[in-house]
């Protein structure tokens, strides 16, 4: 199927993740990110009270996840991820609003996150949504890639 047909609109739905989506979230971040996160990782998530976890479908296909925590007044951004033929729909877009909207009416101040420096069409996604840069960790990443943070008032 063309996937640029698709009515994103009405036919994508966020919900919370269970353990039987794993499978389909692994394959998604395997060809997504150099350092992907494993199994326990992800299940480990679903065992902390502070970590939030959703999974976005179109029909009954995954294409996104996303992971956020909340930590006192702040939420703490730790993976959002769009399978690769999704992307540059809006998806992305849809479950970072939606992780906003959550945080806002837990009266989170603040949402953080790091992304690799090299990963530029996430810095240009970050930035649009009114992320600015506020430090870099040096060599944060297995293959020394530099971290940058980037956080934005909710
Ligand atoms: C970052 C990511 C989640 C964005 O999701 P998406 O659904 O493609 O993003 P959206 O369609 O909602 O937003 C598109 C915007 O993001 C930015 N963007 C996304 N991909 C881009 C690309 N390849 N080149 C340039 N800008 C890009 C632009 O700002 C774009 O807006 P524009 O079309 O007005 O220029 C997605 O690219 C992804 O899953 N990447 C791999 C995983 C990853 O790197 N996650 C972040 C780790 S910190």
């Amino acid at each position: 199927m063309q996937k640029k047909n698709l009515d994103i609109e009405s036919n994508f739905k966020i919900r919370e993740i269970c353990l039987e989506d794993i499978d389909y979230i692994l394959k998604i971040e395997q060809e997504s990110h150099p350092d992907p996160w494993s199994r326990k990782m992800f299940e480990n998530e679903l065992k902390l009270d502070y970590s939030n976890f959703f999974i976005g479908n179109i029909k009954s296909e995954i294409v996104s996840y996303i992971i956020f925590w909340h930590v006192i007044d702040e939420a703490y951004l730790t993976n959002i991820t769009v399978s690769k033929d999704y992307r540059k729909l809006g998806i992305g877009e849809k479950m970072l609003n939606f992780a906003i909207g959550i945080s806002k009416s837990l009266e989170i101040k603040k949402m953080l996150l790091e992304v690799r420096e090299n990963n530029l069409p996430a810095i240009l996604f970050y930035k649009k949504h009114g992320f600015k840069e506020t430090y870099i960790r040096k060599k944060y990443y297995s293959n020394s890639e530099n971290a940058i943070v980037m956080e934005r008032s909710l």
